[in-house]
C-alpha cells in the first residue's frame, strides 16, 4: 500500500504523468506521446519498409524501403516510371498500398490516416503546377492558406492576429516576396508562383514537405533561389524533392535516392550514385 501511495504521490507531482494518465496514453519508448505531434525521436521522421503498389497487376511501388532522417533535404531521381510520384500519393494517403508500411515518425501509421489527417498531421506536399489563386495578392494568398476551412474565407481577410502578421512576414522572408507583397499573383514570374506556393505550404508549418520537380520551367538565376531556399528549409522542417534536373540536384543534395521500377536502386552522395554502374545503365537505358 505504502508503495501505491508513493505511486500517487510522484503521479500527482509530475504532470507528465497526469497528462498521460488523463489522456490514456501508453508510455512507450521511455518518453510521452504528444497526441497529433510527430514523435521523431529516434532522429527518423519518415520510416517506409516494403511498399507495394499494384495498377492492374503492373507494380508501381516494389518492396520499396527507405527513411528519411528529421531535417533532412533528400532527393529522390529515378527514369520515369521509376514509381516516384506513386511515392509520395502513398506518403499522402491519396494511394494505398497493398502491403507494407508508412509511418510518420514513431506512432502515425500513414496507411490508416486519410488525405485531411495526414496533412493536419504535418505533411505538406507541393505539386509540379502551382496553384495559386491569380487575383488575389501574395499577402492574401498566404492568409487565404492559413485557413484550413475554406468556409472562414470571407471574415478572415478582415480580421488577423499579430502572430498570423508574423507567421506572413517570417513565410515572406523566406520566399523572398517581400517586395510583391501587394501585387496580384497573376502578375509573378513562373518561379515567383513556386515560391509563393512553397509559402503557402509553410504557413501550415509542416513537419516534411514534399516538392515534385520544383524547378521545371525556370531560368537558371529562378533555380539558383530555389536551391537556396530549400536548403533554408532544411533542418526545421524535413524536405523531399523529386526532381529530374542533375545540376540542381548536386546543387542541393546531401543525399540522392534513385528509384527504378518501384525500388531504390541506389542511394548515397551525388558522386557515388552517379559513379554506380547501376545507375548508369539505367539512365542510359532510358
Ligand atoms: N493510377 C494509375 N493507374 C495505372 N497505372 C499507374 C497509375 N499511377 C501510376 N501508374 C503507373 O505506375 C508507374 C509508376 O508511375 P509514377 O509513380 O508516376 O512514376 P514516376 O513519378 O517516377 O515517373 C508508371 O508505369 C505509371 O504508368
Ligand atoms: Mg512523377
Amino acid at each position: 500500500m505504502e508503495s501505491l501511495d508513493r505511486f500517487r504521490e510522484f503521479m500527482r507531482r509530475d504532470r507528465t504523468f497526469d497528462f498521460i494518465a488523463e489522456k490514456r496514453l501508453p508510455f512507450r519508448y521511455g518518453h510521452t506521446i504528444q497526441p497529433g505531434k510527430v514523435d521523431t525521436s529516434h532522429g527518423t521522421i519518415l520510416y517506409l519498409e516494403n511498399l507495394s503498389v499494384s495498377f492492374d497487376g503492373f507494380k508501381a511501388l516494389n518492396n520499396l524501403t527507405m527513411y528519411i532522417d528529421d531535417g533532412e533535404l533528400r532527393c529522390i531521381i529515378g527514369p520515369n516510371g521509376a514509381g516516384k510520384t506513386t511515392m509520395m500519393d502513398v506518403i499522402t494517403g491519396k494511394t494505398r498500398p497493398d502491403s507494407g508500411v508508412a509511418y510518420f515518425g514513431q506512432t502515425m501509421d500513414l496507411t490508416r490516416m486519410s488525405e485531411f489527417e495526414i496533412a493536419h498531421a504535418g505533411i505538406g506536399r507541393k505539386f509540379q503546377k502551382p496553384t495559386v489563386f491569380p487575383n488575389h495578392t501574395i499577402f492574401e494568398n498566404l492568409e487565404l492558406a492559413m485557413a484550413a476551412d475554406k468556409r472562414v474565407w470571407p471574415t478572415l481577410v478582415a480580421r488577423i492576429t499579430p502572430k498570423q502578421r508574423e507567421r506572413i512576414e517570417y513565410v515572406l522572408e523566406i520566399i523572398g516576396l517581400q517586395e510583391q507583397v501587394h501585387r496580384p499573383a497573376s502578375l509573378l514570374s513562373h518561379g515567383q508562383k513556386q515560391w509563393l506556393e512553397i509559402g503557402m505550404l509553410l504557413m501550415q508549418n509542416p513537419k516534411l514537405l514534399l516538392v515534385d520537380e520544383p524547378v521545371t520551367g525556370m531560368t537558371h538565376q529562378e533555380m539558383d533561389k530555389t536551391a537556396e531556399l530549400l536548403k533554408r528549409l532544411a533542418g526545421d522542417h524535413s524536405v523531399v524533392v523529386v526532381e529530374h534536373d542533375m545540376d540542381f540536384v548536386r546543387s542541393i543534395a546531401n543525399k540522392v535516392t534513385v528509384l527504378h521500377e518501384g525500388s531504390v536502386l541506389a542511394e548515397g552522395t551525388m558522386d557515388q550514385v552517379q559513379n554506380d554502374p547501376r545507375v548508369i545503365e539505367v539512365y542510359l537505358g532510358e
